[in-house]
């Protein structure tokens, strides 16, 4: 039955290109639920665009020393760009920093104003006297009064996604210069979320107990059991949408109180373009609205954009909130200030034309009911070992003995086997299991059921052996041809949400589009035949090509580099310690010392346990460098060695001394070696050239 859909996915930040864990957390998984929707013939908005206003822009803007609109027009540009590369089929991606966004959220704020939907109220807010602003939102950080990390923004905690108010901030700081604020009075309007408790407990708590994702529906509950208070949906900034009510002058909307509002402008957007009515897609109790999002955005489109549609009156309210979790790279959290990300524009200069894979991997990987990660050994498992070695592959080789054994011409079957049969009504199951799958928003099993259909017809030709039957039975290879034929032509449809530009090259190889024999994704499940026989396909492509370790190996060498200059920025001097006496210092009795032997510490990763002739002795000292040199490298070494150091055991060795070591420019362990142009031997002591024996 065909329907109505309202499809949103998070407008990303305009302060830089979009990475790896955004395509997995919320762009991915929303195209592909549109494009089955459209594919099982529903009525479609697939809505997106840029998120131009709030902080992070403006510091960014004030870094680079251009304005916010520099910042805003750069990244629309690069964002807009990636997402087109990637088959992201939104019908429309608009900004925030359009007329019809800012008409729009000027309405809506208008409208529950007039309705006194808004408390108006005089409170101190954070301020920075030094820079002369208000500090809300990205403009001061303190320790979150949830959860305790110390980090946390003036509106939102980043690491348990707690929104709060700036003020709720344990010991904040000016994210500017750095200051303890002070407190400064200021008016503002408050949406009081505390007056629509008992809606929202009804709506999700009650209403939505077993049809959200229990990782959406938890954080809604936790929230809304702490108590909701009012939360503030003005600023004093300059840059945003201007409040446009009587005293907002010089005062803009919350970002957050504007951007979801984004989603109706870039419909109306839209609709005006393609002569449709845009409240059909947010007025009608017959739509279904849908917001794709990331999990820090829970409690934005679970409670306050809600609340807000509520106390607007004529809007309907989502019907789910799919929200992912995070996806981390190689065992770290992305992080685009730490450069540790996979970028999407340099995603495809190093994979041209690869964008399925990406695609692919990070929807069998997908982040759906807990945080994973994306390491590239996966990504190449993923391609080489089933899009490669299953899917392409089954694909070749249909479309390869097609042609040498018929010139192209799908062949007339003959009777069909019991196997014959039993794989085409396994066909005909694919659309319905996909289905399931998909409306159930777990799209990492999609993805693995896809992959089970093109084993299945792996499988039939190989249980099968047309290139054997080829020579004693051509009726047989016939039979088994077309039915192999009809396997390939299934998985055209079925793949175009997950892989679209593999599924449209599928199209001409099969030569379906072109000659009228189109499939839809019911008539998989009902079609006897989908490319019927006499039809003539295409030459054979490869759809996918092997990627070898040293690709791969370049992709990790990138990381690691970043890493590096990561671990360099961020190297900070440590403070001078506390002053000690000429006595003090000449009680270390420091010398020179030869290391004899040298092994590893069994079960630890970071010992070595060496034997050093003092000049006085030969000793046994543990020390924490294994990480940093094998024990082979350090044999012969003259090291310094602070001798009189109490003896202590680690892991049950005694350790009668200490080895003298420092760091270099590039953060690598040395050693404090002694001059080794001056012949000193085992036992001299040496400290800036005194002799402190
Ligand atoms: N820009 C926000 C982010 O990246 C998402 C905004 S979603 C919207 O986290 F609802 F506000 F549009
Ligand atoms: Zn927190």
């Amino acid at each position: 039955m065909s329907k109505r859909y309202t499809i949103t996915a998070a407008l990303p930040y305009t302060n830089g290109p979009i990475h790896i864990g955004h395509l997995a957390g919320v762009y991915v998984p929303a195209d592909i639920y549109s494009r089955y929707l459209r594919l099982t013939g529903n009525d479609v908005a697939f809505i997106c665009g840029s998120d131009e206003h709030g902080v992070p822009i403006t510091i960014k803007a004030k870094k680079e020393g251009v304005t916010p609109q520099d910042i805003v027009d750069k990244y629309h540009a690069v964002i807009k760009q990636s997402f087109e590369d990637f088959g992201i089929s939104f019908d429309n991606y608009s900004r925030t920093s359009a007329k019809i966004h800012h008409n729009t959220a000027s309405e809506f704020f208008k409208t529950l104003y007039d309705k006194n939907e808004f408390v108006e109220e005089v409170s101190e807010q954070l301020y920075d006297a030094e820079a002369n602003q208000f500090l809300a939102d990205r403009f001061v950080t303190g320790t979150c009064p949830k959860c305790g990390f110390e980090e946390a923004y003036g509106d939102q905690c980043e690491n348990c996604g707690t929104s709060h108010n700036a003020t709720d901030l344990i010991n904040p700081k000016s994210a500017i210069t750095g200051n303890v604020p002070t407190l400064k009075e200021t008016k503002h309007w408050f949406l009081p979320l505390n007056k629509h408790e008992q809606f929202l407990k009804e709506w999700i708590l009650e209403g939505h107990k077993k049809d959200w994702k229990p990782n959406v529906y938890g954080q809604v509950k936790s929230w809304i059991d702490d108590g909701l208070r009012p939360r503030a949906v003005t600023r004093d900034l300059d840059w945003g949408i201007p409040v446009p009510v009587e005293g907002g002058e010089g005062k803009v909307l919350y970002v957050w109180f504007d951007a979801p509002i984004g989603y109706i402008s870039a419909t109306k957007e839209w609709a005006e373009r393609e002569g449709k009515n845009w409240e059909d897609y947010w007025k009608d109790e017959n739509t279904s609205l849908i917001h794709f999002i990331g999990k820090d955005n829970i409690v934005f489109h679970c409670i306050i954009f809600p609340a807000m549609l509520k106390a607007e009156g004529s809007y309907i309210l989502p019907e789910n909130v799919p929200a992912n979790e995070f996806l981390n790279l190689e065992g770290n959290k992305l992080s685009t200030s730490k450069n540790w990300a996979v970028w999407l524009p340099d995603y495809l200069q190093d994979f041209p034309n690869q964008q399925d894979v990406l695609r692919y991997a990070l929807t069998a990987n997908a982040p759906e009911s807990k945080d994973n990660d994306f390491t590239w050994k996966d990504f190449q498992a993923r391609n080489n070992n089933e899009l490669v070695a299953i899917f392409g592959n089954f694909i070749n080789r249909v479309v390869v003995l097609t042609n040498k054994y018929y010139n192209g011409v799908v062949p007339e079957p003959s009777d069909l086997s019991l196997v014959d049969q039993e794989t085409l009504a396994a066909v005909k199951a694919y659309p319905h299991v996909i289905s399931s799958s998909i409306e159930r928003y777990r799209f990492r099993e999609a993805s693995q059921e896809l992959m089970n259909l093109a084993r299945l017809g792996n499988k039939y030709l190989a249980d099968e052996e047309p290139w054997k039957t080829i020579k004693t039975d051509e009726e047989r290879t016939k039979t088994v041809m077309f039915v192999a034929l009809q396997i390939a032509s299934a998985l055209g449809v079925l793949s175009e949400p997950f892989l679209p530009f593999t599924s449209k090259k599928l199209d001409t190889i099969l030569a379906v589009s072109s000659s009228g024999v189109e499939n839809s994704w019911i008539d998989i499940s009902e079609k006897n035949i989908l490319l019927p026989a006499g039809h003539t396909i295409g030459k054979a492509e490869l759809l996918f090509s092997k990627i070898e370790d040293k690709t791969i190996q370049l992709q990790l060498d990138k990381l690691e580099a970043s890493k590096k200059a990561n671990e360099a920025a961020n190297k900070t001097i440590e403070p001078q310690k506390d002053e000690i006496t000429f006595d003090d210092f000449t009680k270390l009795d420091i010398r020179v010392g030869t290391i004899l032997e040298a092994e590893k510490m069994p079960k630890t990763k970071k010992l070595l346990v060496l034997k050093v002739d003092t000049g006085i002795d030969t000793r046994t000292i543990v020390s924490g460098i294994a990480e940093s040199f094998k024990p082979e490298d350090v044999i012969g070494k003259r090291v310094s060695v602070l001798v009189n150091l109490a003896p202590r055991k680690l892991r049950g060795v005694e350790s009668q001394g200490m080895i003298l070591m420092t760091e270099n420019a590039q953060g690598d362990l040395v050693f404090v070696n002694p001059d080794t142009s001056t012949p000193l031997s085992a036992g001299d002591g040496v400290s800036n050239g005194l002799k402190i024996s």
